[in-house]
């Protein structure tokens, strides 16, 4: 049997993980601010995430969420206070791209609408619906016709912004883009998108699934906006490290969904509410939320310092621990020396190097990924230089 490498191969296997670290087979301990593509941001094993699964493992491993579970209220509790402004309700799904399906469906049942507005530079998920609103032609067009009509429109952009119409079902949208580079919103232009899909009566979707649970700073990446979106999707920190997702939403839609309208067998199963459980509760009693904030501002800090001085570095940017650093070339070498310097991190777009960061990340080891960076940016120049 192969196993089929759809990610490209790291050349590293990995036996363990504790906080902001992992340890290869032969013991050589790494920085871990790749983070299973920002999965982890509450650090490897969890003291309170190992704690939920191992009590809840105990008891039951699957249910169908037709039966009803002591975890289950717990949850709804845990997570009351971290809920997105006026979303009373969640659907539990398994992974973002569900997350993101489910919006999708429940933004054309509710206005009976077909068209979806999506940006440039987008990426919302790789089944057929998510990845007819993704705008990497390379991932979408050898599956095409996918969901349509779809219309992407420039990002940032707020002219482009009065093609939402009254034919639009919903508008999604990333706060910060990540795949594509870690671009951040404008606050003017998702202002306008929300007054525009007011408006014209369209859904504005918030997808969170990488910006959401606490890594920019805010429980949810919208909050730094001051606006109030329709449905929220989130995945990646919200299981704390186990496979789950969410599709949040206010009463005045959720009413209008029925059974049948969506399902999963998986989701919502009592291991993936034990582990949001457990996450809610870390991200309130280990004041997450405040520390991304003042560690991103000074991971930021530390890289200018080290970095700003090299001519191919062009920004670094992001809010809280989602921080990318685009430089003017592919980063493949950059990272491959990161590596070897005992650092993972992660690209975004075709040149830039991304950082998503666990809460637990120390002022020593800001310092040791931008010494990595600097070592890694200056590989390449120097390979560059040389052909
Ligand atoms: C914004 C956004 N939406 C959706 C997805 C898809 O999530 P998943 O890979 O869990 O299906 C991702 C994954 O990176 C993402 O960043």
């Amino acid at each position: 049997m192969k196993f089929i490498q759809l990610y490209g191969d790291r050349g590293l296997t990995i036996v363990k993980g504790e906080d902001q670290y992992v340890w290869d087979i032969n013991g050589t301990r790494y920085l871990d601010l790749h983070t299973g593509i920002g999965v982890a941001f509450l650090g490897h094993r969890n003291r309170r995430v190992i704690e939920y699964l191992s009590r809840q493992m105990e008891n039951i491993m699957t249910l169908s969420t037709s039966f009803s579970t002591p975890i289950r209220d717990e949850m709804l509790k845990e997570l009351d206070p971290l809920k997105p402004d006026k979303m009373d309700n969640i659907i539990l799904l398994n992974s973002g791209t569900e997350a993101v399906e489910a919006a999708l469906k429940t933004a054309r049942k509710i206005t009976g609408r077909k068209k979806i507005v999506a940006f440039k530079n987008s990426f919302h998920g790789r089944t057929a619906g998510s990845l007819s609103v993704t705008w990497n032609r390379r991932y979408r067009e050898p599956f095409e016709p996918l969901m349509s009509p779809v219309q992407f429109l420039t990002y940032n952009n707020i002219d482009e912004l009065k093609n939402i119409d009254e034919q639009t079902a919903a508008v999604i949208v990333e706060p910060i883009q990540g795949e594509s580079g870690v671009i951040p919103a404008n606050e003017d232009f998702i202002k306008a998108l929300r007054e525009q899909t007011q408006k014209v009566g369209a859904l504005l979707v918030v997808d969170e699934v990488q910006t959401g649970f606490g890594r920019t700073g805010k429980v949810w990446a919208y909050q730094h906006y001051g606006i109030i979106p329709d449905l929220l999707t989130a995945g990646k920190a919200i299981g704390g490290g186990f496979p789950v997702s969410a599709l949040f939403l206010p009463d005045w839609i959720a009413e209008k969904l029925e059974e049948g309208d969506h399902g999963s067998t998986y989701g919502g199963n009592p291991m993936a509410i034990a582990a949001v459980t457990a996450a809610s509760k870390v991200l309130k009693e280990d004041n997450v939320i405040e520390q991304a904030s003042i560690k991103g501002e000074i991971f930021k800090k530390i890289l200018q310092e080290k970095l700003s001085d090299l001519k191919s570095v062009r920004e670094i940017r992001g809010k809280g621990l989602m921080i990318g650093i685009e430089i003017r070339f592919p980063p493949a070498i950059a990272l491959k020396v990161m590596q070897d310097e005992r650092v993972l991190a992660l690209k975004a777009g075709s040149t830039v190097i991304r950082f998503l960061a666990p809460y637990m990340i120390t002022q020593s080891d800001m310092e040791e990924a931008s010494n990595a960076a600097r070592k890694g940016i200056i590989e390449t120049e120097n390979k560059r230089a040389t052909g």
